[in-house]
């Protein structure tokens, strides 16, 4: 399918204000992210034209470094990361001048009001004004106590002070209901809402915006995307890979749901099902995510463990490599009951979904790394056409196939929306066809996730993020499912790695005589 108009030109600064200029200051600076991620968005930014050449970046952490290194550092862990592959020698110097390091043990006051003397003086030498952005890519009990020291260094300015402060968090954002409520009543006292930024790197991914767009930007798919016309809808988050090196610590203590459905499935499940915003702005979107999260429950009666699975990856082939069990990774205690995979049915219960079961699955160490969201509709009321498909020697006769709507989200992001048509031949043979919306035929790059998340904390937008209602409203779902999990003491069932997962995952959707897709990548 091709593009009816060419939007190759039309860039967002074009049609929205372009942001202020910032510090931006990353905690946590010594980390995979800031590496991985943060530097290589904040480049693209610049190389894009929408972070000022005056703003500074300063890279804070305990490690005693130089400028110098620091930036010799994150040159030798960014290259090839950059979006578009390359970078000049002189881009590069032009870069990496705004780029400064301080060393400060987060935890501690004592080193805080030096750490102000020093960025207003580099503020100062760069040109800049006092605005600045706080990226928390530390771990999440430094989250507490570097705001409080930020505020006791009179670092954090009043609402009516000409300068701003905006805090990104990175998840987790609490490791249950009660946690995360009292992160953010403590954050409360010393933050406004719109000071904080709680990211959902998702959010930031270009198909999620897209799914908007296609459904509410159209007329003629909306209508039919309710109980009346939808049979089932399978969101999956399926991973290839399994912890990446130093996570063990980290993701022992999270496993699957609190890592990935919590958050960025749910968030694809809100935007799927959420009603049609009144105004196209933060408040109204938040405001429509929130009413899915509200009336979400389990999809099967009875207990907890009738609509949810748990699974963890044993030893494996993925790719044609071999592949070691989760309890052989680094850092994993042998008797880990961590949940590596995780899949549930759900359902909605409103008027548009009722009796429409959502069935959601998230899962490291699976045969692909695919997102996607799959719409399957219903049958046609009628079965007049059929075909024989063959399958080797065995042949069946076999009838229209149900309409499907596949938003894929990676690894190559794309809309296809699936239909019969008739076979060319005298007969009334059906056939199935796609039809495809690739991105490839944009000819301009699409903006990672990061990239696009820290320029809506320069323009102050905070539409992509997750508010503290719906992040509770979150852990009001997933926390019951945690706490049965550990006082039942589930044992995940195990699943070969490089496979879809658990046999009772299978089970799940068995039993309403349905089966998850195997998406081919
Ligand atoms: C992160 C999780 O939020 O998302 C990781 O902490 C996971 O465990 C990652 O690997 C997946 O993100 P993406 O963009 O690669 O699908």
């Amino acid at each position: 399918m091709s593009e009816s108009t060419s939007t190759d030109s039309t860039r967002a600064s074009e049609i929205r204000p372009r942001p202020e200029t910032a510090s931006v200051i990353i905690f946590g600076a010594s980390g995979d992210l800031t590496a991985r991620k943060l530097m290589p968005a904040l480049f693209d930014l610049w190389n894009d034209g929408y972070l000022s050449d005056q703003a500074p970046i300063i890279g804070v952490a305990r490690r005693e470094k130089t400028d110098e290194s620091f930036r010799q550092e994150i040159f030798e862990a960014m290259k090839g990361q950059f979006r578009d592959g390359v970078i000049s020698p002189d881009q590069w110097e032009r870069f990496s001048r705004r780029l400064f390091y301080r060393q400060l043990d987060i935890a501690m006051p004592d080193g805080y009001p030096g750490f102000k003397q020093q960025l207003e003086s580099i503020e100062h030498q760069q040109g800049t004004g006092h605005n600045r952005i706080v990226y928390m890519a530390t771990s999440p009990d430094l989250f507490l106590p570097a705001i409080e020291h930020l505020g006791f260094a009179n670092m954090i300015p009043d609402h009516d002070e000409p300068q701003w402060l905006r805090v990104v968090f990175e998840k987790p954002f609490g490791h249950d209901l009660q946690s995360s409520r009292e992160l953010s009543d403590n954050l409360r006292r010393l933050l406004r809402e719109d000071q904080i930024y709680r990211i959902d790197h998702y959010l930031g991914k270009e198909t999620v915006q897209n799914i908007l767009l296609f459904r509410f930007g159209n007329s003629i798919f909306e209508p039919l995307l309710n109980r009346n016309h939808v049979d089932h809808v399978q969101i999956t988050v399926a991973e290839s890979q399994g912890l990446e090196r130093g996570r063990g610590g980290y993701y022992d203590h999270s496993g699957a749901m609190r890592d990935v459905l919590q958050n960025h499935v749910l968030q694809l499940l809100c935007l799927i099902a959420m009603e049609p915003p009144a105004l196209f702005n933060s408040n109204d979107l938040h405001e429509e995510k929130l009413k899915v999260l509200k009336t979400l429950s389990g999809g099967n009666p009875g207990g907890i463990a009738n609509w949810v699975v748990s699974g963890q990856y044993g030893a494996g082939t993925v790719d044609g490599n071999p592949a070691i069990s989760y309890v052989s990774e680094d850092r994993i205690p042998q008797d880990s009951r961590t949940d590596t995979y995780v899949a549930m049915k759900v359902k909605i219960n409103n008027w548009r979904w009722e009796g429409v079961p959502f069935y959601l699955r998230t899962g490291k160490r699976m045969k692909s790394r695919v997102s996607e969201i799959a719409i399957q509709f219903k049958l046609p009321p009628l079965n007049l056409f059929n075909t024989v498909e063959c399958d080797g020697n065995m042949c069946e006769l076999v009838g229209a196939r149900p309409n499907k709507l596949v938003f894929r989200i990676q690894p190559s992001e794309s809309i296809k929306l699936s239909f019969s048509t008739k076979r060319p031949g005298m007969q009334y043979q059906i056939h199935p066809v796609t039809m495809d919306f690739d991105y490839k035929t944009f000819t301009q790059p699409l903006p990672e996730a990061y990239e696009r998340l820290l320029l809506e904390v320069l323009r102050g937008d905070s539409t992509l993020f997750m508010r503290s209602d719906e992040l509770d409203a979150a852990w009001q779902f997933v926390t019951p499912i945690l706490d049965f999990w550990s006082q039942s003491e589930t044992v995940p069932e195990p699943y070969p790695s490089g496979s879809w997962g658990p046999v009772a995952a299978d089970d799940l959707l068995r039993n309403d005589g349905r089966s998850w897709r195997s998406p081919t990548v």
